[in-house]
């Protein structure tokens, strides 16, 4: 583990220190399954009678997904608040930079009411007593019926990131706003998160 300036996982300076550096144990380097499959049963480019959805990627880092998303013809945009990140998710992607915003996840405001939220360790990425804000933030972005899709990172408050999540502790935040409707382990998790995450999905009451 190389040694950091930075500690402050809430400051943007954290995360550029690490994606300046190359340090990304978090970063799939592409496309998880389960994602794949809910993308292609919305798949709004190969079927005309899908109506395209708004989807967000907070705290998107390299973005890959968003790719996947536009190539699916769903109106996605890809959020962080490091400049480091979103140059590189500039990069990454390939037919939409511009859909890479730098903005903090607390304060952004979709131009368009969302569908869909994706997650992929954003939620681990905040320290738990942030972890109520993070769902109350979810919550706000998504109207009745909207999805919020990913992947939780589940085990004892520890030191992190990644800040696990108990399972008890997570449903307890989403359940006064959101009904669960999928829950599948992983078959493609990085080391980092073996055997701890669960693929999720929780539809907004
Ligand atoms: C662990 S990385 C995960 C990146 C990406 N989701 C992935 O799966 O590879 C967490 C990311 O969240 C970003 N982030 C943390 N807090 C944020 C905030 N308040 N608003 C926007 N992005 C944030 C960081 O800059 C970092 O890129």
């Amino acid at each position: 583990m190389p040694e950091f300036d930075t500690r402050d996982p809430l400051d943007p300076s954290f995360w550029d220190e690490r994606f300046a550096r190359q340090f990304m144990p978090w970063d799939a380097g592409g496309i998880p399954e389960q994602l794949r499959t809910l993308v292609a049963s919305r798949d709004a480019a190969a079927d005309a009678d899908i109506v395209p959805p708004v989807a967000l990627i907070p705290g998107a880092g390299s973005a890959y997904e968003l790719d996947l998303m536009c190539e699916a013809g769903w109106d996605a945009t890809a959020i962080d608040f490091s400049p480091n990140a979103v140059a590189r998710a500039r990069k990454v992607v390939r037919r939409w930079p511009e859909r890479v915003v730098q903005a903090d996840f607390f304060s952004y405001q979709p131009e368009k009411k969302l569908d869909v939220i994706y997650e992929r360790a954003f939620l681990c990425a905040m320290p738990p007593e942030h972890h109520a804000r993070v769902v109350q933030r979810w919550a706000a972005l998504l109207p009745h019926d909207g999805l919020l899709a990913g992947y939780f990172f589940f085990g004892d408050a520890g030191k992190g990131p990644p800040f696990a999540i108990a399972r008890a502790e997570l449903d307890a935040l989403l359940a006064p706003h959101f009904t669960l409707v999928e829950d599948e382990p992983v078959p493609d998790s990085l080391p980092v998160f073996e055997g701890k995450e669960r693929w999720m999905e929780w539809r907004r009451r």
